[in-house]
């Protein structure tokens, strides 16, 4: 064994590590270049929403005065379209986490930057949601058929544990533009409360009598959640397919008609979830007044009330909100088309793809 070959292969290896280190500097410099490019884009869109605060004002003003009408209609359908093409600016922006997040995650960036990776945590979310749900339906059977005081307490500890996890999956979500509303990550806080105050539920005479219709509305509400799953997977690849310039399987009148159908369909199942919530409360109601109930009896009956509310009030007010932003979106559709050619623009430094569309 020599050493002079091992001294050489040193040799090479440090000009090599030159190479990394020059690299390194680059991607420094890049990624500094990239914050700055960053933080430009940000004020514009501060910019360019501030303006058009005081536009639609003077906008609104005038139409109280019944001015020039024709203009002015053109006028909010500009400013509409203005404010999709900034949402659209805005998706592949970095966002500061909620106050939610930093409590937990510390004050860090949980902006995802490419489409990609977004689609895919938010694939995965339902997914999560979905497995989740066939491990609660596995649990739910065996406390039917058991009365096994073990599984009902791991039963509960894991429903803790995943409405945590969905909360703060949640919140990244909504941090990368998500327009989950704020009820329904209310509704997950709030689960992870009540499931805390099962867990601690002493195994008393209320409880027997409970046990057996809370069983069944979890086993309902796992089937309600496959069908969420079926709608939220198909509307989440319809929406990329929709945002993607080449793609002429779906059209924005397409995806409408199949979300009315996924929604008329999934509702009936959605306010009878509802409707059982109720009878929960009804049914906890009367049980707080046992001699054996403790605290969680009235506690959880009240919990389920402001369900059975903010979930009907919540799922009603879709329908409309729905009609409303029709325009809306499909001026964001045609906006994403338009900044995925500038992307991909950007991306072969304008050169002309095989199709013809000047890069
Ligand atoms: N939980 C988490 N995210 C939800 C959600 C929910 N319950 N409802 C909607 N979202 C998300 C959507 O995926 C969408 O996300 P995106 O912006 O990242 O694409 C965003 O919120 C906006 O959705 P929206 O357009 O308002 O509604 P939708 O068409 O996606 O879904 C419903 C409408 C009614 C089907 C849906 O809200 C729902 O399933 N609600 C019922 C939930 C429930 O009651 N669960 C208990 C069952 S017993």
């Amino acid at each position: 064994m020599e050493v002079a070959p091992i001294l050489e292969e040193w040799e090479e290896l440090r000009e090599d590590y030159k190479k990394l280190e020059c690299a390194n500097v680059e991607y420094l410099k890049k990624l500094k270049e990239l914050n700055g490019a960053q933080q430009q884009c940000l004020k514009h869109i501060q910019h360019q929403r501030y303006r058009m605060q005081v536009m639609a004002k003077t906008l609104r003003k005038l139409k109280k005065n019944k001015e020039s009408s024709e203009k002015i209609k053109e006028m909010e359908d500009n400013l509409l379209k203005r404010e999709a093409e900034l949402q659209t600016i805005e998706e592949r922006l970095p966002k500061k986490g909620s106050v939610y997040l930093k409590l937990i995650l510390g004050d860090i960036d949980v902006s995802f930057l490419s489409k990609d990776e977004k689609f895919k945590y938010k694939d995965d979310y339902e997914k999560f949601k979905l497995i989740n749900h066939v491990i609660a339906v596995v649990a739910n059977v065996a406390m039917l058929y058991t009365s096994c005081r073990a599984i009902e307490i791991l039963y509960l500890g894991f429903l803790v544990w995943y409405y945590c996890t969905i909360t703060i999956k949640e919140a990244i979500l909504r941090a990368n533009g998500s327009r989950i509303k704020g009820w329904w990550r209310l509704h997950h806080i709030l689960s992870t409360i009540s499931s805390g105050i099962l867990l601690i539920w002493p195994e008393n005479e209320p409880w027997r009598q409970f046990r057996e219709q809370f069983i069944w509305y979890n086993l309902y509400s796992c089937f309600v959640t496959y069908l969420q799953f079926k709608y939220q997977r198909g509307a989440l690849y319809r929406l990329k397919a929709l945002g993607e310039r080449d793609n002429m399987d779906i059209t924005i009148e397409g995806f409408h008609s199949w979300m009315w159908r996924g929604l008329t369909f999934l509702l009936p199942f959605l306010f009878i979830g509802y409707l059982f919530q109720l009878i929960h409360a009804v049914v906890l109601y009367k049980l707080s007044y046992h001699p054996e109930a403790t605290w969680q009896v009235l506690t959880t009956s009240i919990l389920f009330f402001v369900f059975f509310l903010g979930n009907t009030v919540t799922t009603i007010l879709v329908v409309p909100e729905k009609i409303k932003q029709k325009v809306m979106f499909s001026y964001k559709v045609m906006t994403r088309r338009v900044y995925n050619v500038l992307s991909d623009t950007v991306r072969s430094g304008g050169r002309t793809t095989t199709n013809g569309i000047q890069k």
